[in-house]
């Protein structure tokens, strides 16, 4: 056996860790509250492994301590990988277009090399560090060529891939001019995880069309390999929200939030990352519509809006974030009053707790993405809500819709019926909101991350040693 080797290795694009300066000005990691570190943590916190990922910057790889024992090994990415392959390739080309090209897609051919070149590295580094017959979990768009060039050197593993945003249909995937090797490079796994069956279903129309190979939504043969596809909605820790919304220091900090915010008698919140695939634009147009028809006022309602700025070097982001501060900026112009903005506007990172606490204060979440591949905002909200109180308002094009029909549901395109919904969510009975939060999260109770986990590795993983490991985590 290599030395220091894992029996399971998750490869993604980000380690599960920020830098931050410490007081005394040294440089400390901690575990970041991103979505997919979230979701892998309480798995990997009970397996011997090992996460191969980017630490973020450009330069040396740095040499990283373990978390709760999870093995860090970083690769390193040069100010031209994270040009072309993050901002290029990953999130100007592949991110658009799996979002229903909301945004137009930039194809540029010195980014597909970018792409290839940080795919082969992160390669590499996962064959480096996984144990013989081990189990590789290669995790999203930024690394579909990873199962293939993975296969090429390690035969021995058994490779997973799991794509967290939606995949398109066949309209919208044939733009790319790197389709046919894109897909090679995801059926060098043994078994593919969508979000959704649809995406399920997409993927493989497309391998019939564009590799001619035999393929069904479930099943596809390459060489002498049978891959297997399926859906497994991702999730969260349902327990750990609910404990930690449940605190006492959470629950007062939620009161105090609310008293902050001028004690109205509703309150609606929107989590999100600064993209264009969330619909912030469309939200505040509606919300600005229902302030100037006074069927919302001030005073009686406040929507805090927090948007996590991302990707800021990205050409659509930055125009977004511009768009999105003149818009909140005119509607607490024309409707705020002194001391009571229409519109809380925040642009900072929350800590887990505070988080915890924004949700416990919310009577209306408003989750209403124009594409998500899931959207753990939404499930975070649920979970959060231990009273069973609190109404979801949900985009139909999220993934967790699927799942969370019990939400209000909306289709963020159509504005009439966005304020509408909006309006029935502010005006619902207790009795038809504790109805529908209930019904949600029972769903989320059993559907949570250790399921999600479970149902993934038990397929892929068919001796199934993992799993049995996994069950006895509770
Ligand atoms: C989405 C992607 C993740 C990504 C996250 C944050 O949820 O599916 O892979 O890590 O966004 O984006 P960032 O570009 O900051 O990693």
């Amino acid at each position: 056996m290599r030395q220091n080797s894992s029996s399971l290795v998750v490869v993604a694009n980000r380690l599960p860790i920020d830098d931050s300066v410490a007081p005394d000005g040294a440089c400390e990691w901690r575990r970041s509250p991103g979505g997919l570190v979230s979701a892998l943590h309480p798995l990997l916190r009970h397996t011997p492994a090992t996460w191969v990922g980017w630490a973020g910057g450009t330069g040396p790889a740095p040499r990283l301590p373990d978390i709760d024992g999870v093995r860090m090994h970083s690769v390193a990415l040069t100010a031209e990988d994270l040009r072309d392959h993050y901002e290029g390739f990953a999130n100007a080309t592949l991110w658009p277009l799996y979002h229903d090209a909301v945004e137009q897609p930039v194809y540029h051919r010195r980014w597909w090399e970018a792409y290839q070149r940080v795919n082969q590295r992160f390669a590499e580094a996962a064959a480096a560090v996984a144990e013989p017959g081990g189990l590789v979990w290669v995790q999203d768009y930024h690394l579909q060529l990873v199962p293939g060039l993975l296969r090429a050197l390690r035969p021995d593993l058994r490779i997973g891939f799991f794509l967290h945003v939606p995949f398109p249909p066949p309209e919208l995937f044939m733009q790319l001019p790197r389709r046919a090797e894109l897909l090679r490079g995801m059926l060098g796994a043994d078994l593919i995880g969508f979000q959704r069956a649809q995406a399920a279903h997409n993927f493989a129309q497309l391998v019939v069309k564009v590799l001619d190979l035999p393929a069904t939504d479930r099943r596809i043969g390459v060489d002498d390999r049978v891959v297997r596809v399926g859906a497994y909605p991702v999730s969260i820790d349902t327990a750990e929200m609910a404990a930690l919304a449940g605190r006492p220091d959470v629950t007062a900090r939620a009161r105090r939030l609310r008293h902050d915010l001028g004690d109205p008698q509703q309150v609606i919140l929107s989590v999100d990352r600064m993209d264009y695939t969330k619909g912030i634009e469309q939200r505040l147009k509606a919300y600005s519509e229902l302030l100037a028809s006074g069927h919302v006022k001030v005073r009686d309602t406040v929507l805090v809006q927090v948007a996590v700025p991302s990707r800021e070097r990205v050409g659509q982001y930055q125009i977004l974030r511009d768009r999105v501060e003149r818009e909140v900026g005119r509607i607490n112009g024309e409707f705020g009053r002194v001391g009571e903005p229409a519109i809380h506007y925040l642009t900072q990172h929350f800590d887990r707790a505070e988080l915890a606490a924004l949700y416990r204060v919310a009577d209306v979440m408003a989750v209403t993405p124009l594409r998500d591949g899931m959207n753990l905002v939404a499930k975070e909200y649920v979970a959060a809500r231990v009273d069973d109180t609190g109404a979801l308002l949900l985009s139909e094009f999220a993934g967790a819709a699927a799942e969370l029909e019990q939400a209000y549901l909306v289709n963020p395109h159509d504005l009439e019926g966005l304020k509408q919904m909006l309006l029935t969510a502010l005006r619902a009975s207790p009795d038809d909101v504790g109805d529908r939060m209930r019904a949600m999260r029972a769903h989320l109770h059993r559907h949570d991350i250790r399921a999600w986990a479970r149902s993934y590795l038990s397929a892929l993983d068919q001796t199934g040693s993992l799993v049995t490991r996994l069950g006895s985590t509770g």
